[in-house]
């Protein structure tokens, strides 16, 4: 029986079978982890590596002052399209007081995820800086806003695209609150849209990715096609 922090050493000599396609068998040996107990300390690291690129949700919310919060999330994905759905996960603090971003969902319901690219990664990662409670990281970095259609937390002018959203649950588990948003509206930059498709220019969009933390992104401008069995 495999054991927690065991190696496993899986099947037979080649991880290819004679069609070329990958076999169940092959020589990779394993190293088996178990997150909650044995690993728990180094959890956040070897998920936050191995599941990855994960897409950044640069988040704008409102501030109980009026003042415009924005911090990048990379727990985030889209969940479904009827409704369109987006979550984002802002963990608690080491203190287990919640994130500014977390506050700022649940008083206000609103929320809109600016996307980022390559020109904006720099003050992105800029405004993960821990500001008090009321301080703008727009204001802190000269950021400019345009405002929402549908909600009142505005946008950051300069993102390729906005979703703004409005908050329909909010789910916590244990220090972590899974933000679940209904998209009202998509902002995107003309040149990014194919108004005769209605389809997004994925030859020119090109958001950056987040890789292992800390600090490791990727770029998203070598896109390729598998064609799927029809
Ligand atoms: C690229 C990037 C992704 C991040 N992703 C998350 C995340 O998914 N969840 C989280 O709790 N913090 C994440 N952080 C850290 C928050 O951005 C940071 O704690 C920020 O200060 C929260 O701001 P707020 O208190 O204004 O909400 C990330 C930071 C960076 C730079």
């Amino acid at each position: 029986m495999i054991a927690d922090g065991d190696r496993e050493v899986a099947g037979t000599e080649s991880g290819l079978q004679g069609n070329g396609a990958p076999s169940l068998f092959c020589q990779n040996i394993f190293m088996e982890l178990d997150l909650l107990t044995t690993y728990a300390e180094k959890a956040y690291p070897i998920l936050a590596a191995l599941v990855t690129p994960r897409p950044i949700a640069w988040v704008t919310t409102l501030n109980e002052n009026g003042t415009v919060n924005a911090a990048p999330f990379s727990f985030f994905n889209v969940f479904g399209d009827e409704p369109p759905m987006v979550v984002f996960a802002p963990g608690n603090r080491d203190d287990g007081s919640p994130k500014d971003t977390a506050l700022n969902c649940k008083r206000t319901g609103e929320f809109v995820i600016n996307m980022v690219n390559e020109a904006l990664g720099e003050v992105m990662v800029r405004t993960s800086a821990s500001l008090a409670y009321g301080e703008s990281e727009i204001e802190h970095t000269g950021l400019v806003t345009i405002a929402s259609s549908t909600v009142a937390p505005p946008r950051i002018a300069l993102a390729p695209a906005a979703l703004e959203c409005k908050v329909h649950d909010i789910l916590e588990i244990s220090g972590n609150r899974l933000v679940i948003g209904i998209v009202t509206r998509v902002q995107v930059q003309d040149e990014y849209f194919d108004a005769a498709t209605s389809r997004i220019r994925t030859d020119l969009y090109h958001p950056i990715g987040r890789m292992a933390v800390p600090d490791w992104y990727c770029k998203t401008d070598q896109q390729y096609s598998i064609d799927r069995p029809r």
